[in-house]
């Protein structure tokens, strides 16, 4: 069972950038963060802020269709998954998803992480994303 850390309203697409960017510093290499949330949630944009918070200076964009973009900074990654296209778990095991997850180098951010839920997973952070009824209203909350 994780427990909730921190919850944040965001406005606007800048407020959940701002907001990743300041929790990208808290989160260390090795840890990986199962990000939960229907579709234009904000995740990929989530991602975007975490990815400039640490530095990297490539443009984050969905990987919805590559299903994996990886992100490097000096010998640092960002291992940006998005699962919503896979069937089965041995899809995930097939791109390399194990050793991936334990890479101590690296982050795995993970859009649509349902079909890995029941994976063994050390420093595991979850983000829920959800719309409020304002259409540029989420409210993020993070558990660790
Ligand atoms: N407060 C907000 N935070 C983040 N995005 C917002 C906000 N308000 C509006 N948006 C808009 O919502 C959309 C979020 O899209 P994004 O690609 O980040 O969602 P996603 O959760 O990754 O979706 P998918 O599941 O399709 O990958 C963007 O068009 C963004 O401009
Ligand atoms: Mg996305």
């Amino acid at each position: 069972m994780q427990k909730l850390i921190k919850t944040f309203i965001s406005n606007c697409p800048e407020d959940t950038i701002q907001f990743a960017k300041d929790l990208s510093t808290t989160i260390s290499y090795g840890s990986t963060i199962f990000m939960i949330g229907d579709l234009g949630s904000g995740k990929t944009t989530f991602t975007k802020g975490f990815a400039a918070g640490l530095g990297y200076s490539n443009e984050v964009q969905s990987p919805t269709y590559p299903i994996l973009n990886e992100y490097s900074n000096s010998n640092n990654f960002i291992y940006h998954f998005d699962l919503y296209r896979l069937k089965s778990v041995s899809e995930f095991l097939e791109i390399g998803g194990i050793e991936y997850l334990s890479s101590q180098n690296g982050i795995c951010i993970i859009e649509w992480p349902e079909l890995i839920e029941g994976f063994d997973i050390d420093n595991k952070f979850k983000i829920s994303f959800s719309v409020n009824d304002d259409i540029s209203g989420r409210k993020i909350e993070v558990y660790k």
